[in-house]
């Protein structure tokens, strides 16, 4: 079989499966992750919620779901970037994606399509702000002291893939509440603390 043919075939297999998983994922309800179920068991109502890297909105849809959103803010420039050496490709069909998925909550919504250190000058105090954008030590380093100021106080600020395959987001995370003298909440793949 041609090189060609083969990658043809694999990514009619992925398109596939990932339609399988979406689907499956609708009708199962998983699971909300960790830090949006630390901000739901403070019972707020109409919150103000960040989501700093959305790629094809699973997690903006769960957030969305999970808690009394009055307003979800969607950061992310939907580039091409490099993460842990690797080039991660992002093209306009993972955007065309995101926004058919997270279609009920139009007018819930804000898109900002900019990268997370120039989108913070559109971005509100919140009540909950959740960084999963670029997971090298420099970048969440610089998420987490640009975004932390916005959080109001008694919300949370949560960061994903707070495991050993990210060693930066473990790394910035502990600096970061260690510097600030705050608690770090963890439980696998989130990492959250709660504005004193
Ligand atoms: C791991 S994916 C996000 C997954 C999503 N939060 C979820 O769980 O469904 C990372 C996303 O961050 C975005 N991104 C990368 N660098 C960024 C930056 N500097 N600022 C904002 N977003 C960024 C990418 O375009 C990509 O869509």
């Amino acid at each position: 079989m041609h090189g060609g043919n083969t990658i043809s075939l694999l990514s009619k297999y992925w398109k596939y499966n990932r339609r399988v998983f979406d689907i499956m994922n609708t009708a199962l309800n998983l699971s909300p992750r960790p830090a949006t179920m630390a901000m739901k068991k403070t019972g707020k109502k109409n919150i103000v919620a960040v989501e700093v890297g959305v790629f094809y909105g699973d997690n903006a849809r769960s957030i969305l779901r999970t808690l009394d959103i009055e307003h979800l803010y969607l950061v992310d420039p939907y580039k091409t970037y490099t993460c842990g050496g690797f080039e991660v490709k992002i093209d306009d069909k993972i955007l065309k994606e995101a926004k058919r998925k997270l279609k009920p909550w139009k007018d819930k919504i804000s898109w900002v399509h900019k990268y997370s250190d120039i989108a913070i000058y559109e971005i509100p105090d919140a009540d909950f702000i959740y960084l999963d954008a670029n997971h090298d030590y420099e970048f969440i380093t610089k998420d987490l002291s640009l975004y932390y100021p916005k959080v109001k106080v008694g919300g949370i600020l949560a960061s994903h893939d707070f495991k050993c395959f990210h060693l930066g987001v473990i790394k910035a995370a502990v600096e970061f509440t260690n510097i600030h003298k705050l608690s770090l909440n963890a439980e696998p793949d989130d990492c959250w603390m709660v504005k004193p």
